[in-house]
């Protein structure tokens, strides 16, 4: 007999089931040990290294995350994005934190000069911000948030103090920001969408001189492998377009670059089904919130999909028109509920099929075409897979009754996040890490999926039923 069989326990005639969800469980710990880590007693970076300070719509996930383990802090975590916000009601895509010295990261405070180039716009005196935007997460994070501790949220007035900035937040999006004039939100630097050098905006990126390498130096590959990030030649661009950008003094106009995004604009509706949830909680009127939710789903579908891809795909709006490649931002719009049934069918087809792979060749969502001419699986949004967009599209696949497909990729996300070390993206073939490693919203989403049980009304995207519309 083995040493094994001698420790074994008797049986006592019941099952414990193990419970990946416990707080005693590995990922749980280690997971939020890397939240522990980044959490600097007002907010958490996504990465000690390569990002060091507040990061938008990386808040907005963590904040996801954080609720499981305490509330508080994840409340706390949006309030002090939000208290940067300007007076036109944009959330700056980064917040620095003043005691991190300035070469930590590039470009650092003195080269957006919120406070002083961004004055006319109403950027915040007391903070230094960049002065872009990022995805609009935020609402949905505020009410998922919420749902964690319905009584601490009342008790300390959360929606109530947050409810008025993010009504402003989407009221800049959709008023500044209607470049193409149908409707829908553009973004103006690829920073802006969040996958910075996705090939989608190679064609627009084109058009745009870039700043002399001389003129910037890059902090970032002082903490990454110079082949899982953005080339120089696409820095040059980036630094061109918020030079630009800065010198106008964050003016929102022609530019060089305005592209309307699948996900940007599909995180966005998402928001506003939650802001309506949010009005609804604190007695307020939210039927015309999400009116103009279905009202810009159909804008949706009516500038971005495409028949022939099976997917919705990013329009160029200085050169009206859409840009023939597959990112996986074209596949995000599954998160919302009132997208026509026969989109929703072929998006779930394209996810699975040769382009995206998923239950086949791919465990988590590749972020590019992988039979795309510039897939890569390593360099950042030209092909890895990163956690954050494989999250909505398991909430999306759920929503549309794909449970097993939703299931498969729930274990596949906490499977790769654990033996990646949770990783900032994956090859999606290997699951092999790339960029950083302990990554704040792969830790968050990981505790998301392990407390949020996968039924119950976990979504806060779903149309409030014609019954209850306040
Ligand atoms: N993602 C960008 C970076 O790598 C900017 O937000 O710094």
């Amino acid at each position: 007999m083995d040493s094994t069989a001698q420790r074994a326990p008797r049986p006592t005639g019941r099952t414990v089931a193990y419970d990946p969800s416990s707080a005693a469980s590995p990922l749980h710990v280690r997971a939020a040990a890397v939240l522990e880590a980044g959490w600097t007693g007002s907010s958490t970076v996504p990465s000690r290294g390569l990002y060091p300070h507040q990061w938008s719509w990386d808040s907005a996930f963590i904040a996801i995350g954080l609720r499981h383990l305490s509330p508080l802090r994840a409340q706390t975590e949006l309030e002090t994005l939000l208290a940067a916000q300007w007076a036109d009601g944009r959330i700056p895509h980064i917040v620095f934190n003043p005691s991190v010295p300035l070469d930590a990261y590039f470009p650092s405070p003195d080269f957006w000069r919120s406070s002083t180039a961004g004055h006319a716009a109403g950027a915040p005196r007391t903070v230094q911000t960049s002065g872009i935007v990022q995805p609009p997460v935020h609402a949905l994070a505020a009410w998922l948030v919420h749902l964690a501790d319905p009584g601490l949220s009342r008790a300390r007035g959360f929606l109530t103090r947050v409810y008025p900035r993010l009504a402003a937040w989407h009221r800049y999006l959709l008023h500044r920001r209607d470049l193409g004039g149908g409707g829908l939100v553009s973004v103006v630097h690829p920073w802006e969408q969040g996958m910075d050098n996705s090939p989608c905006w190679d064609r627009p990126l084109s058009r745009v001189t870039p700043a002399p390498a001389r003129s910037f130096r890059r902090a970032d590959l002082a903490h990454g492998s110079p082949e899982d990030r953005p080339t120089d030649l696409d820095y040059g661009r980036y630094v061109r377009l918020a030079a630009d950008y800065r010198d106008r003094g964050y003016a929102d106009g022609p530019g060089d670059f305005a592209v309307e995004d699948p996900a940007f604009n599909a995180l966005l509706i998402a928001s506003e089904y939650a802001l309506a949830r949010i009005a609804r909680e604190l007695g307020a009127a939210a039927s015309a919130r999400q009116d103009r939710a279905e009202r810009l789903t159909a804008a949706l579908v009516e500038r971005l999909w495409e028949p022939s891809a099976g997917m919705f795909l990013c329009r160029d709006v200085r050169a009206g028109e859409l840009i023939p490649e597959r990112g996986v931002s074209g596949l995000v719009p599954l998160l919302l509920p009132a997208l026509p049934r026969d989109l929703t069918t072929t998006l779930v087809r394209t996810l699975s099929g040769p382009h995206f792979g998923l239950g086949g060749t791919t465990r988590l969502v590749p972020s590019y075409d992988l039979l795309g001419e510039a897939f890569d699986p390593h360099r950042y949004w030209r092909g890895p897979a990163w956690f954050n967009t494989s999250w909505l599209l398991e909430r999306g696949l759920r929503l549309h009754g794909e449970r097993g497909r939703a299931d498969a990729l729930r274990r596949g996300i906490l499977h790769t996040a654990g033996s990646s070390d949770f990783a900032e993206y994956v090859d999606p073939y290997t699951a092999q890490a790339c960029g950083a490693t302990g990554f704040g919203w792969t830790a968050a989403l990981t505790l998301d999926l392990l407390h949020d049980r996968p039924t119950g009304d976990r979504n806060g995207v779903t149309a409030i039923k014609g019954g209850d519309r306040g």
